[in-house]
């Protein structure tokens, strides 16, 4: 196996190249910090530290399953969704068996299969990078245990419309679980977004995973969840350790829940940003793929070179971005969309490095 290789940080470009200006744009974080309410909470819980955290997360479940006015059963809580998406590995996969999901999507769903030694059945998206829905559901066979959607899909940012999810769902033998991985659902301002929840009204096969990490500016804590079918949540206790979610995260979380008035406000800021970065890049002459998310695929393809990493001479100039190669986008790079001078930041170094007779 080869280990997940995250975005760079600030830190290690900065010592690298000898930086004091340095823009992270390369792990589809929130530029801006946890709500400062939830600072507060972190720091009252602090003096708890000397104790464990409640394995069971017994309060941060139950604000969630009012928040979606669910039954407590039916909530998993994760360090993150990343921790979440191995366990579901760990207790729903043999040797042998098959996860069905997009290609390009979310890596870790492949390490997800080759950790319990099933077959990764990635279906490759189609020339929009949109899913291939029609393909997918003829890659379910016998041996599938799990698909996965991806919306937002990472890398691509495009999303798939609630209708389209519950046509695909009915067509998914009811043993099969679909796992609906929505880590940048808060983020999306497209008019025909409907939220898949009521989804699992009528497909207990359903999971939707959500997470902390983006929008609520929580990622350093590692927190994440799940709404699930009982026996889904019950297996997923099986297979984590006793304590795997910090006492921090789960305080952290409770309050952030509180301020959904917050979430709306980052979605517009992410959206007016998401739209400032495609226009500028589109002024330079740059192809994006139409994103939903917090981060977008750039068309770099020009600037690469056997001899010349486009992803690294920006990251020696301070703009980390991630490079598309290692998401299976070839030519492209995702760039997480910051704040303004982030952006700006980013853009002067690409455009130091084009050349005129290069376009
Ligand atoms: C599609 C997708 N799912 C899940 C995650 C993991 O999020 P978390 O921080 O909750 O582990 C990410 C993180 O970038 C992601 O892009």
């Amino acid at each position: 196996m080869v280990p997940y290789e995250p975005g760079t940080p600030i830190e290690t470009v900065m010592r690298r190249y000898g930086l004091e200006d340095v823009v992270k744009l390369a792990s589809n974080e929130m530029p801006l910090p946890p709500f400062p309410e939830v600072k507060a909470a972190i720091i009252a819980a602090l003096d708890g530290l000397n104790r464990y955290p409640d394995g069971d997360a017994f309060d941060l479940r139950t604000a969630l399953a009012e928040r979606y006015r669910r039954p407590l059963e039916e909530i998993a809580v994760g360090n993150g969704t990343c921790e979440m998406l191995l366990h579901l590995g760990d207790a729903m996969l043999e040797r042998g068996d098959e996860v069905v999901f997009a290609d390009p999507s979310f890596i870790i769903y492949k390490d997800v299969c080759m950790l319990r030694e099933a077959r990764a059945v990635a279906v490759p998206v189609l020339p929009d990078f949109s899913h291939d829905l029609e393909a997918m559901a003829a890659a379910i066979g016998p041996r599938t245990k799990m698909v996965i959607l991806c919306s937002p899909n990472n890398p691509t940012g495009n999303y798939l419309p609630a209708a389209a999810v519950a046509a695909f769902v009915e067509r998914v033998p009811e043993d099969v679980l679909v796992v609906l991985d929505e880590a940048y659902n808060e983020c999306v301002t497209a008019p025909d977004w409907q939220d898949t929840l009521p989804l699992q009204a009528e497909h207990p096969n359903v999971c939707i995973l959500r997470t902390f990490s983006k929008v609520y500016g929580l990622a350093g804590l590692r927190i994440g969840y799940g709404l699930c079918p009982p026996p889904l949540k019950s297996a997923l206790d099986k297979v984590r350790q006793p304590f795997h979610t910090n006492r921090l995260a789960q305080v952290a979380a409770i309050e952030a829940l509180k301020h959904q008035d917050r979430v709306l406000e980052r979605r517009s800021q992410n959206a007016a940003a998401r739209q400032y970065l495609r226009d500028a890049l589109a002024e330079m002459g740059r192809a994006t793929i139409p994103t939903e998310a917090n981060f977008m695929l750039v068309d770099i393809e020009d600037l690469c070179h056997p001899q010349h990493h486009v992803c690294t001479a920006l990251m020696a100039l301070g703009a980390i971005v991630r490079d598309g190669n290692g998401l299976g986008c070839p030519g492209w790079a995702r760039v997480t969309v910051g704040t303004r001078y982030e952006i700006d930041f980013f853009l002067q170094r690409l455009r130091s490095l084009e050349r005129p007779a290069s376009r």
